[in-house]
């Protein structure tokens, strides 16, 4: 089957593909509301500590597993361990993570469908009214849009690696990039902007406390789509001939700079707009706040380029983030298909099918959650809430599990694996790892300081959410 696998065509097919798959809805929307609401440039230094110190290791260390095994998560565990069922598993649980994120990311693409149609025709005044989005997200029409989305969804699967998912990346991130410098480049020009700006970039450190510091980590390892299984299959389809390390680099300064722009569009967009923004009541949901704040925001422009024009900017800005979740939908989708064509040896078309009916089904609950079906909008309760079912795949795949996935992956690496295992594999196409710094500093951090701190973050989230 090894003809079914598929690899990158090149080490910039790579590079795009995953900067494609980590710029996302985290780099658009959650990073500037973060920042903003966390001392502006100190939660930005915090940050970008934690993209070097723990995150670059972690994402070297997935893209070496994938293509020393040339396997899924579930293969790359049981191979690399010598068939260990235990290890076996935990690759199992870093392909239900991605099975289930695809779920309700789904579900917020399928909205982002209907957000765009809505512009399109004029609706930008009704989209910013308090109500709309809760009518909206329970119209049985999201349905057609659903089938509308994984239809294209699954086309680009089945177009392969290089022929869907990297081409999609070439076209798509590119355009992702000039659209979002114009758009910021628009913005910065506008009456009041400066307050924004300086919000944003001048250090406030009485804002920081341990809390931020957690939110950081989180925000920085989920914007680079660790802990997904993602860059392990991604490394799977790297060829041997190139350098994983710097291409790790590319992939992590292509998605800090995205999500370091976003704040320069978003933040300075809103006090321009209403000067008298209290930060404190910016919802930190990424999805909150496209859905109801963003809208707002583009309506206000009216007052200096017009309703059209405000429309005009607010449709290129949903296209962009509507792009961004496109490439990364489509990524994490890859996963549990790379795995059923690896393990049960079977041709990418039928992997993509039986995804496409799997994904489906549990996308039709969760797009029912939203005040569409009783029983799937009052599915559960904990921590003192009651959850829809959209909301328990979200808190669980989502918010909760992505540390605990990169727990094992450094665990694994350092005790497993071993040091050695990994050094051999990063030496191919980097053959100046060996004895370097960074190769000493993995060698001291992967089974010590970077398991624990990841330990610690999934431990603290467990208890904001559940307890
Ligand atoms: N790195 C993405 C982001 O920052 O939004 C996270 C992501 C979400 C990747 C969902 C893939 C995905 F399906």
């Amino acid at each position: 089957m090894v003809e079914d696998r598929g690899q990158f065509s090149s080490k910039l097919g790579f590079i795009l593909a995953a900067a494609g798959s980590a710029v996302g809805l985290g780099n658009l929307v959650a990073f500037p509301v973060m920042a903003s609401k966390n001392g502006g440039a100190a939660f930005l230094i915090v940050y970008l500590f934690f993209i070097a110190f723990i995150c670059y290791p972690v994402m070297i260390a997935e893209i070496s597993m994938g293509r020393r095994s040339q396997r899924n998560p579930v293969g790359a565990f049981s191979d690399l361990s010598g068939g260990s069922f235990a290890w076996k598993i935990v690759g199992m649980l870093a392909i239900l993570t991605p099975f289930m994120i695809a779920v309700f990311y789904t579900v917020i693409t399928v909205w982002l469908v209907v957000y765009l149609k809505e512009l399109l025709s004029g609706g930008l005044e009704s989209l910013s009214q308090e109500a709309t989005f809760g009518q909206l997200v329970a119209e049985p029409s999201l349905f057609f849009y659903l089938i509308f989305l994984l239809v294209i969804v699954f086309a680009i699967l089945l177009g392969g690696v290089k022929g869907g998912i990297e081409r999609l990346a070439r076209v798509l991130m590119p355009t992702l990039a000039v659209m979002l410098l114009l758009l910021t480049a628009f913005v910065l020009t506008l009456d009041g902007a400066s307050a924004g700006i300086s919000y944003y970039l001048v250090p406030d450190f009485s804002k920081m406390s341990l809390t931020t510091v957690n939110g950081a980590l989180s925000q920085a390892f989920f914007s680079l789509s660790l802990g997904m299984g993602i860059l392990i299959t991604y490394g799977s389809y790297f060829s041997r001939e190139d350098n994983i390390p710097q291409s790790t680099r590319m992939v992590t300064i292509a998605d800090t700079s995205v999500a370091f722009f976003a704040g320069l569009l978003i933040l300075p967009a809103i006090f321009a707009f209403d000067p008298n923004t209290n930060t404190d009541d910016l919802s930190t949901s990424s999805v909150g706040l496209i859905f109801s704040f963003l809208p707002k925001i583009f309506l206000s422009m009216q007052v200096a380029v017009g309703y059209t024009g405000a429309s005009i900017v607010a449709v290129i800005f949903f296209t962009l983030v509507f792009f961004a979740a496109l490439t990364s939908l489509v990524s994490i989708v890859e996963i549990p298909i790379s795995c059923w064509i690896d393990e049960f040896k079977i041709s990418r078309k039928k992997a993509v099918l039986v995804q496409a009916g799997l994904l489906s089904l549990f996308a039709i609950p969760a797009v029912m959650s939203l005040g569409m079906s009783d029983f799937f909008t009052n599915f559960t309760s904990y921590g003192g809430v009651t959850k829809s079912f959209f909301d328990l795949v979200s808190d669980v795949f989502y918010e909760t599990i992505l540390p605990l996935v990169g727990f094992t992956v450094c665990i694994f690496c350092a005790y497993r694996w071993k040091m050695s295992g990994l050094t051999s594999e990063i030496v191919v196409g980097d053959p100046d790892f060996e004895g370097s710094l960074l190769q000493k500093y993995m060698n001291f951090s992967l089974g010590t300081i970077i398991p624990v701190v990841l330990l610690v973050v999934f431990i603290s989230t467990v208890y904001t959410i559940y307890l």
